[in-house]
């Protein structure tokens, strides 16, 4: 039977590597993001006689459009790879009021929709007996974030609930991975108003096709967790070892936004 890689999140940055991963692989692909345009316009590279590509636009910050894309998407097809990695982050003190819409929806996307997603996808893919679900979360997983304390936040569920359905799901042919990148070249620091952020200074962020390449091969070899680069490796082993105020103080400064 034709199987299909659901992907989240496929109009820009990661989104778009893991779609270029899925047509080099031969893979039909679903792509979903809130921007058509864009969407279609990566369908249309990466169509082929071999690859069919379909486009279901939703805002994934709406748990209903969650819901019907699914089921639009899943509908006569068999999805047996779910990519779930649409996800914003909001560089604000959490006292600021003005923040609360985009941390909502960061809640909402980078929680709700992929706790969602993730739970549909189990259901179906237990029928074949197999399936690969990537769950995007972020060396941010590791540590609190201050001045980004909500995003962070969202990348530790993330984490924490992969590894924990991963090992639910043991001798089901169904396997969970976790990705935690670094700071990576794409729109998120433009989208969470940070370019000036002191991290982006410290260390070059990576190619975001290098990272998705490494979470699709991680996914496909059923690994638990994939923290792509040395110094990311690092800074999710580190909290490991040093008390949790100078860690938590160390992520403020590499975070901070520099004048
Ligand atoms: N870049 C980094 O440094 C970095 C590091 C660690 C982890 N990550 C994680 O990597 C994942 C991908 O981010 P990226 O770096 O590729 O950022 P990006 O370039 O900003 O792309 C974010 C993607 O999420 C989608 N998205 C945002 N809000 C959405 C909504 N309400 N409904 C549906 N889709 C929505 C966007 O599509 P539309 O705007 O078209 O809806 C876009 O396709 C995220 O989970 C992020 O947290 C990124």
């Amino acid at each position: 039977m034709t199987t299909w890689t659901l992907i989240t999140g496929a109009s820009e940055g990661l989104g778009v590597e893991f779609a270029r991963l899925a047509a080099r692989n031969g893979r039909n692909m679903i792509l979903t993001a809130r921007s058509e345009d864009k969407l279609q316009a990566l369908a249309t590279e990466l169509r082929s006689p071999e690859v069919d590509v379909v486009v279901i636009p939703a805002d994934l910050n709406d748990m209903a459009q969650v819901d019907k894309m699914w089921a639009q998407a899943s509908k006569d097809r068999q999805i047996d790879y779910l990519i779930n990695n649409a996800g914003l982050g909001s560089n604000d003190a959490f006292a600021d009021a003005e923040s609360w819409d985009r941390e909502l929806a960061s809640i909402n996307v980078n929680i709700l929709a992929l706790n969602r997603l993730m739970k549909l996808a189990i259901a179906h893919m237990a029928v074949q007996r197999s399936g690969r679900i990537l769950n995007v979360a972020s060396v941010a997983a590791f540590v609190p974030g201050p001045n980004m304390a909500v995003y962070h936040a969202t990348k530790a569920y993330v984490l924490s609930l992969s590894e924990a359905v991963r090992h639910e799901l043991r001798g089901t042919g169904i396997t969970v991975t976790a990705l935690c990148p670094g700071a990576t070249q794409t729109q998120f620091f433009e989208a969470a108003d940070m370019t000036s952020a002191r991290i982006l200074k410290l260390s070059p962020p990576a190619r975001a096709d290098q990272v998705a390449e490494a979470g699709w091969k991680g996914a496909l070899a059923g690994r638990a967790v994939v923290v792509p680069g040395l110094l990311n490796k690092l800074s999710a082993f580190m909290p490991r070892l040093s008390p949790r105020a100078i860690t938590v103080s160390l992520t403020a400064f590499i975070m901070a936004k520099e004048k």
